[in-house]
């Protein structure tokens, strides 16, 4: 299948010495919030991990409150939603994985915690996959009529079996209305969630990336202080 392609410009978090675009991270949180999480869980990601984001705790604290979590009534002790607590992580919009499959014409939508981690090239493919929904070349239909996507299926040839029960998530420029006034364009918003998602599968992302170079610095001048030590130690001897 197609090579996965990020967007132009790239990410903030690529390279050596990249960063992370915090108000780019909010505003990933937001399509996921809107969009993505009618169908996709974040379970290995809690509520209190937004403030990573920039979000205060008071902010935290209203924003959880925004979402429902299967939880216990103390009283009856039966099962029924419950409003979310810092403490909580983002829930599946779906009770178990046979009403999930049900709903999605048999294809389960997967958690999308570590998606970036488990996919090569995760960001770009993300970005690919949201941006890359197209009408399967005639050439595949003349050659392989086999391969039509079939009734509820998609083309998309950023997926590795071409045909996915994703109907295209992001479909018309500002679907989403930023918060910040980002011109909520496809390619933006798409752009927008991967990046949120690469936060979200490797959140010390930028922190291992700056431990890398003051270990290489430390590494360098304690090869120096031994070579002198050598040489002294070895001053006496001809
Ligand atoms: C699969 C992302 C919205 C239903 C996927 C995959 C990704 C993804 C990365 C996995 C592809 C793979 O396995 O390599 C997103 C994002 C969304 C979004 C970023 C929001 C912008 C939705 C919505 C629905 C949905 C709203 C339901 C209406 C599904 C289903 C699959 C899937 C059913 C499984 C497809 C298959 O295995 O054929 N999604 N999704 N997604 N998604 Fe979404």
């Amino acid at each position: 299948h197609e090579e996965a392609h990020g967007p132009e410009a790239g990410y903030s978090f690529d390279g050596v010495f990249g960063t992370w675009n915090y108000a780019q991270l909010q505003r990933g949180y937001q399509v996921y919030k809107e969009v993505c999480s009618a169908c996709h869980s974040l379970k290995f990601v809690a509520f209190r991990d937004l403030a990573q984001l920039g979000y205060s705790e008071a902010q935290v604290k209203a924003e959880a409150a925004t979402w429902q979590v299967p939880g216990i009534n103390p009283d009856t002790g039966e099962n029924e939603m419950r409003q979310a607590l810092p403490t909580d992580y983002f829930p599946s919009p779906y009770p178990n994985a046979v009403a999930a499959a049900a709903a999605n014409n048999n294809a389960i939508p997967p958690d999308l915690s570590l998606m970036t981690k488990a996919r090569h090239h995760g960001s770009n493919y993300v970005y690919s996959l949201l941006t890359g929904y197209q009408q399967p070349p005639e050439r595949m239909l003349e050659d392989f009529p086999d391969a039509a996507p079939g009734t509820g299926l998609y083309y998309n040839p950023y997926f590795a079996n071409l045909n996915l029960a994703m109907a295209p998530p992001l479909t018309s420029d500002g679907q989403v209305t930023y918060a910040d006034g980002t011109d909520a364009t496809i390619s933006q918003m798409s752009q927008d969630v991967a990046a949120f998602l690469t936060w979200t599968a490797e959140p010390a992302l930028i922190k291992r990336k700056q431990t890398g170079l003051p270990v290489l610095g430390f590494l360098l001048f304690a090869t120096i202080l031994a070579w002198f030590a050598k040489k002294q130690v070895w001053a006496d001897v001809k």
